[in-house]
C-alpha cells in the first residue's frame, strides 16, 4: 500500500479528527472481534513518557456488560461513589464553566430536559450508566503510581483510541461518570490494581436519535494557543 502524499494525509486527518464526536444512543449490534482487535492494537501506538505505556485496558461486552450496568446502577442508587482521581466543581475556572453550560444547554435541549429539572437530570445520569445502549465499553486504568504524567499518557491513549474507533467506523462516548464508581468496576471485573480514569462506551450510533445530532463548538484558536517566534 503506498503512503498517501502529505496533502492527502492532512485531508484524511481533518476528516477523521473532525468527524469524531460523542455518541449518546447506540444500536445493539456488536463490533466484530477482528475489528475490535484492529482498533485496540492501533490505539496502542499512542505516545507515552519514555514509552512506559501505563495504560491498562479492560474491554467489556455481552453478559459481563449487562452485569456491570446493573451493578453501576445499584451503586448509583445507593450513592456508593468511589473515585481514584479527585473531582470537584471547583476544579473548573470561570471560562471552563461558561463552556460547560453552553454544552449542557445543547445536550439537554436535544433531550428535551429543562435546565432546572433535577429529577430528569438524575434519571438521565442513572440511565447513562447503561452505556447509552452500547454493546461494548472500554475502561482505561492508569497502572503504576497514577501520578499526573502517567495519567496524561492514558489521556493520549484515550484520544488515539477514539480516533482508531472513528477510522474503523465505530462510534464512541468517553464517560467520566463511569469513573465515579471505580470500586464497583474493579469488583465486577475482578481487578486488584489500576486507577480508573474513564470508561468509553462504543458501538454503532443510532442515527435516528436527536441526541446524536448535538454539535459542540470549540474556543477560537487565539484563546487557547500562542505562537512564539
Ligand atoms: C474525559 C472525558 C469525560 C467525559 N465524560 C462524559 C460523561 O460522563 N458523559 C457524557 O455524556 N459525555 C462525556 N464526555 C463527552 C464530552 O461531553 C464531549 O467530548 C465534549 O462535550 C465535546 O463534544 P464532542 O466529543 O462531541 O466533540 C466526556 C469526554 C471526556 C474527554
Amino acid at each position: 500500500m503506498s503512503r498517501p502524499g502529505l496533502t492527502e494525509l492532512s485531508g484524511y486527518a481533518e476528516e477523521l479528527i473532525r468527524s469524531r464526536h460523542a455518541t449518546r444512543a447506540f444500536r445493539p449490534e456488536a463490533v466484530p472481534d477482528e475489528t475490535l482487535r484492529a482498533i485496540f492494537s492501533l490505539a496502542g501506538a499512542a505516545p507515552s513518557n519514555s514509552n512506559a505505556q501505563p495504560w491498562q485496558v479492560e474491554v467489556v461486552s455481552g453478559a459481563a456488560l449487562e452485569r456491570l450496568a446493573d451493578a453501576l446502577q445499584t451503586a448509583h442508587a445507593e450513592e456508593r461513589i468511589s473515585v481514584d482521581f479527585p473531582h470537584s466543581e471547583g476544579m473548573y475556572s470561570q471560562v471552563h464553566q461558561e463552556r460547560r453550560s453552553a454544552f449542557g444547554a445543547e445536550l439537554y435541549g436535544a433531550l428535551g430536559i429543562d435546565r432546572g429539572d433535577h429529577r430528569a437530570h438524575g434519571a438521565y445520569n442513572s440511565e447513562s450508566l447503561r452505556f447509552y445502549g452500547a454493546p461494548h465499553a472500554a475502561f482505561l486504568f492508569v497502572s503504576g503510581d497514577g501520578g499526573a504524567r502517567l495519567t496524561a499518557d492514558v489521556g493520549a491513549y484515550m484520544q488515539t483510541l477514539l480516533l482508531a474507533m472513528a477510522a474503523y467506523g465505530v462510534d464512541s462516548c468517553p464517560q467520566g461518570v463511569l469513573s465515579f464508581y471505580a470500586d464497583t468496576v474493579r469488583a465486577e471485573l475482578g481487578l486488584a490494581e489500576g486507577r480508573l480514569l474513564v470508561g468509553i462506551s462504543f458501538g454503532y450510533a443510532d442515527e435516528a436519535e436527536p441526541v446524536n445530532r448535538v454539535t459542540t463548538k470549540r474556543a477560537a484558536l487565539e484563546s487557547t494557543t500562542t505562537f512564539h517566534a
